[in-house]
C-alpha cells in the first residue's frame, strides 16, 4: 500500500534557481520526475516519454512544452502530448498520449513536489519563518541513508559532544539535563536543552547554547539555538527528500539575526564539515530503516526527541510503501 504520510507530503526537490528552462530529473520515493520552468511556472511530470520510455529530462523545453529527445513528441504542462512530429497532420493524437503530472510549488527558495494530494497549497514551514531573520539555504546534500535516519541524527542532542567534538560539544561535558516534549497543533517541540559548545558556528568562540527541537512533518524538522549572555538567535531547518527507502538528499535553511557581514561561505563551509561528520555515522547505521518499534533499541531520557519522532512516524504510518 502507498504510504499516505509521505505520498501526500511536500518534498524538497531543488533550490529554486536550479529549475530553469533546462529540464532537471529528480527522484521522489522511487518516482522519477522531470522539472522545468516556463512562463506558466514550474511543471513536474513523470520523467518518462510514453512512446519509447526515454527520460524527458534528456529533452528540451520549447515555450511551455517539453520535447522528448528521441522522436520529438511534445508534452504540455498538463502532461498531454500535443505534438507528434511523425504523425501525418490529418491524424489525431491518441487521447491516451499523456504522462502524469504532480503538484509542485516554490516556497522559501526551494522547489517542492507532492506525489499525491497535498493537504496545503505550500509546505507548512513558511508559517514558522520570521521575516526579520537572515536566510541562508544549503544543499543539496546527498546521503546514502534512509531519510528518517538523517532526521533523527539532526534531532539527537547527545551526539554533539562526540561526533562534533570541539565544535558543537565537548566530551568533558556530555550530560544532558532532563527536558520534555510538548505538542501543539501537530508540531512536537522540546523544552530548552543546555549544551556547552566550544565553537558552535565556526566563529571560533565557546558558549552555552540552549537548543529547542521541533518536528513538523515526517521529514521536516528544525532546531533553534540561543546562547547564554547574548541576543543571538539561530534557526536551522532540515528538509529531507526521500529518493528511496535508503537514500535521500538533505536541504537546510538557516535563519539568524546576527553576522550580516559574515560571508555565506563561512556558514556553509561549517555546515559542510558537520554534515560530513554526521554522514559517516548515518550511512553506517543498522538496520538501515529507522526502527519504529520502541522496544527495538535502547533509549535514554535524553533521547526524548527521537522517541517522539519515532512515535510520530509510527502514528502517521510511515512505511515507505510505494504501491
Ligand atoms: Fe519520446 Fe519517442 S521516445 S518521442
Ligand atoms: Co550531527
Amino acid at each position: 500500500m502507498r504510504d499516505p504520510a509521505l505520498w501526500n507530503e511536500w518534498h524538497p526537490v531543488a533550490l529554486a534557481e536550479e529549475i530553469g528552462t533546462v529540464p532537471k530529473g529528480v527522484c521522489v520515493l522511487g518516482e522519477k520526475i522531470v522539472l522545468y520552468r516556463s512562463s506558466k511556472g514550474i511543471t513536474a511530470m513523470r520523467d518518462l516519454c510514453i512512446h519509447r520510455g526515454v527520460p524527458l529530462s534528456l529533452g528540451r523545453v520549447q515555450g511551455d512544452r517539453i520535447v522528448c529527445a528521441y522522436h520529438g513528441w511534445e508534452y504540455d504542462q498538463s502532461g498531454a502530448c500535443v505534438c507528434i512530429p511523425a504523425l501525418p497532420k490529418h491524424q489525431a493524437i491518441p487521447t491516451k498520449a499523456r504522462t502524469p503530472t504532480f503538484a509542485c510549488c516554490e516556497s522559501l527558495g526551494f522547489v517542492w513536489v507532492c506525489l499525491g494530494e497535498p493537504s496545503r497549497p505550500t509546505p507548512i514551514y513558511e508559517d514558522f519563518v520570521p521575516s526579520e531573520l537572515i536566510p541562508l539555504r544549503m544543499g543539496p546534500y546527498p546521503v546514502q541513508a534512509s531519510g528518517p535516519r538523517v532526521v533523527e541524527n539532526f534531532l539527537d542532542v547527545s551526539h554533539l559532544m562526540f561526533v562534533h567534538e570541539g565544535l558543537l560539544g565537548d566530551r568533558e561535558f556530555p550530560e544532558i539535563d532532563d527536558y520534555t516534549m510538548v505538542e501543539e497543533n501537530g508540531v512536537f517541540r522540546s523544552t530548552e536543552i543546555a549544551v556547552y559548545q566550544p565553537d558552535p558556528d565556526g566563529r571560533g568562540h565557546g558558549v552555552t547554547s540552549r537548543y529547542t527541537y521541533e518536528i513538523f512533518s515526517p521529514l521536516g524538522v528544525r532546531l533553534t539555538k540561543t546562547a547564554d549572555g547574548s541576543d543571538e538567535l539561530f534557526h536551522l531547518f532540515l528538509f529531507v527528500l526521500p529518493e528511496s527507502e535508503t537514500t535521500c538528499t538533505a536541504y537546510m535553511l538557516q535563519l539568524r539575526n546576527y553576522g550580516q557581514d559574515i560571508p555565506d561561505h563561512v556558514f556553509v563551509d561549517f555546515q559542510n564539515t558537520l554534515l560530513a561528520q554526521d554522514k559517516l555515522i548515518v550511512e553506517n547505521q543498522k538496520p538501515e530503516l529507522l526502527p519504529l518499534d520502541l522496544q527495538a533499541e535502547l533509549h535514554l531520557k535524553c533521547d526524548r526527541v527521537a522517541i517522539a519522532y519515532r512515535r510520530r512516524l509510527k502514528e502517521l504510518g510511515v512505511t515507505f510503501g510505494t504501491d
